[in-house]
């Protein structure tokens, strides 16, 4: 019997580029699973919280981070995915502007990072899988056959991230998602461990003035491209 291959394909970015809308879409195209690495610093942000385990104590959340109980649960189209923290469901609540915060605190601590890398690498499962994240092209799956790399305006970004926001039902206002935005952008560019780079190799899609379908129709092209 031949071995079934585990293809993936790395989209990178920062928030609001648009890399969770348009990896589920891809995801759901091909028919392949579906890693959103971002919830997992949420959710050890979150957790971190419950515990109360300050953010300065980074063994502590390191061994919170390699400890999480957490389960990813899809419906049967493999199109929505509810989140489960300690068997409660966190699905919305990870989603807040706090939460990302705390994720993007987090998530500058190496040995956190550590600590989810092989939880990562477990969602690699045939035939293949859409890595969704910051550092999934250059750390976690570094010989990705595709990776993209989207980008779009500070603007244009936490206006995507308004509306998000609004449809959830959630709080939101607009300068302060600038505002939130440009420092959590400036902290996961800047930081030594895994910073958000697009990987030598990856391909640069500005989405700004695209439409979701637009973006998901390229990376679908790149990746027929990529095995012809
Ligand atoms: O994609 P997101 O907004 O849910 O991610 C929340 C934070 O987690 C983000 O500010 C940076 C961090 N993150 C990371 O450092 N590495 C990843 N692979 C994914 C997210």
């Amino acid at each position: 019997m031949t071995e079934q291959v585990a293809e993936v394909i790395t989209i990178d970015g920062p928030s609001g580029s648009g890399k969770g809308t348009i990896s589920r879409l891809l995801a759901n195209k091909l028919g392949w699973h579906f890693l959103d690495s971002g919830a997992l610093y949420r959710l050890v942000g979150l957790a971190s919280r419950r515990h109360a385990i300050d953010f300065e104590d980074k063994q502590g959340l390191a061994t919170l981070a390699a400890h999480l109980d957490v389960e990813f649960v899809s419906d049967d189209e493999g199109w929505e995915t509810r989140i489960f923290l300690e068997g409660e469901d966190v699905t919305n609540g990870i989603r807040s502007e706090e939460c990302g915060n705390d994720a993007s605190r987090v998530a500058a601590v190496q040995v956190v990072r550590d600590a989810l890398f092989e939880r990562q690498r477990a969602f690699l499962r045939p035939p293949g899988l859409i890595a969704d994240g910051r550092d999934m092209g250059t750390v976690i799956f570094p010989t990705a056959r595709l990776k993209i790399f989207l980008t779009a305006s500070l603007e244009e970004r936490a206006s995507r991230r308004y509306k998000q926001l609004k449809e959830k039902g959630l709080n939101a206002n607009l300068a302060a998602l600038l505002d939130e935005l440009a420092i959590r952008d400036e902290r996961d560019k800047s930081r030594s461990a895994a910073p958000l780079v697009a990987a030598k190799d990856a391909v640069t899609i500005d989405t700004s003035n695209s439409g979701i379908d637009e973006v998901v129709a390229e990376v679908y092209a790149l990746w027929l491209r990529v095995n012809e």
